[in-house]
């Protein structure tokens, strides 16, 4: 039964210590102005005069984003780089609300992060990460999972 519930996203290949991290360009081939996201992002209004400039963005880890703000409604951005090798696209962006990388920063921070997502998307809505042994009665029931870390 869970194993129908859950889908999994693994960082087993991780060798290198990285931390998620997105810049964006406003020019093709990663030039002019830039912005650095490590952070989640539930509201991204403010960004927005710069975004609708950026024509080219680099990725390390596991990026979504979403036409709404909190991690709601659909996905509108992946940014999939699992193995500490920056990832690189010219490509301007889709309308979006809200960003984040799945679970901590850190890629070898050993944890298990769930998700209270919708219909849209497993993987958006309310985000918890677990880095202890143990957790339960989380208060929603998880649609997506990501492990990070070689927990075992
Ligand atoms: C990115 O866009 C620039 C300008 O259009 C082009 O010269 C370059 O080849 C593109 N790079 C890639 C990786 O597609």
């Amino acid at each position: 039964m869970l194993l129908r519930v859950f889908s999994f996203v693994t960082y087993l290949h991780v060798t290198l210590c990285f931390v998620q991290e997105m810049t964006f360009y406003t020019e093709p081939d990663y030039g002019g102005n830039a912005f650095r996201f490590r952070t989640k992002e539930p509201d991204l209004t403010a960004y927005w005069p710069i975004w609708v400039e950026v024509k080219s963005w680099c990725g390390n880890g596991y990026w979504t984003g979403f036409s709404r703000a909190d991690y709601t409604d659909v996905r509108t951005l992946n940014g999939y780089s699992p193995d500490g090798v920056t990832s690189c696209i010219n490509a301007s962006l889709p309308s979006t609300r809200s960003l984040r990388f799945l679970g901590p920063l850190e890629t070898t921070t050993p944890s298990v992060s769930i998700y209270g997502g919708s219909s849209y998307d497993p993987a958006g809505g309310t985000e918890r990460i677990f880095t202890n042994l143990a957790a339960n009665s989380f208060g929603f029931v998880p649609t997506y999972m990501t492990l990070t870390g070689r927990s075992n």
